[in-house]
């Protein structure tokens, strides 16, 4: 069993992934009303990997024989100026989410909870990967600018990821 302080700090945590998936949700509504169906598909599949971020502490939680206190989600933004947007705002979430990661690794020190360390490792490792794969995404828009043509190359590599 973890300290009360670590089980607030990983229901804060687990709150956050479920509210990164709702996060991406949006963006592929919001690809989709666009016409870019590759990027929401690409989204919706984001979304998906955010809510099994959120199961996996959930699932860790229970495990530990801790309580799981869901905390409210709130509305994603929904309003964006352009698919450059989209993905800037996807590369800040993700940088946010890794500053807490670290933070919550931090906590894990100060409360001698080694197994929780394990665990948040694998959180950061999959932060890399994350923060790489949109960055790559945004500096490729960034490349082609408003060219739609290759927009639409994109949106079409975009729409070829498995779950
Ligand atoms: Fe689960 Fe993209 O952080």
């Amino acid at each position: 069993m973890m300290t009360k302080k670590m089980e607030q700090a990983i229901n804060d945590q687990m709150q956050k992934e479920f509210y990164s998936s709702y996060l991406y949700l949006s963006m592929s509504a919001y690809c989709y009303e666009n016409n870019l169906k590759g990027f929401g598909h690409w989204m919706k599949l984001q979304s998906q990997e955010e809510t099994s971020h959120g199961m996996k502490f959930y699932e860790y939680m229970i495990a530990r024989g801790n309580r799981v206190l869901l905390e409210p989600i709130e509305q994603p933004p929904h309003a964006f100026k352009s698919l450059t947007e989209v993905i800037q705002k996807s590369l800040e979430h993700e940088k946010k989410v890794t500053a807490l990661l670290h933070r919550l690794y931090e906590l894990t020190m100060k409360e001698k909870d080694y197994a929780s360390q394990g665990i948040l490792q694998w959180y950061i490792n999959e932060q890399v990967e994350e923060e790489a794969t949109v960055n790559e995404i945004l500096q490729k828009l960034k490349l082609i600018s408003d060219k739609s043509s290759a927009i639409l190359y994109l949106d079409k590599e975009m729409g070829k990821r498995a779950p």
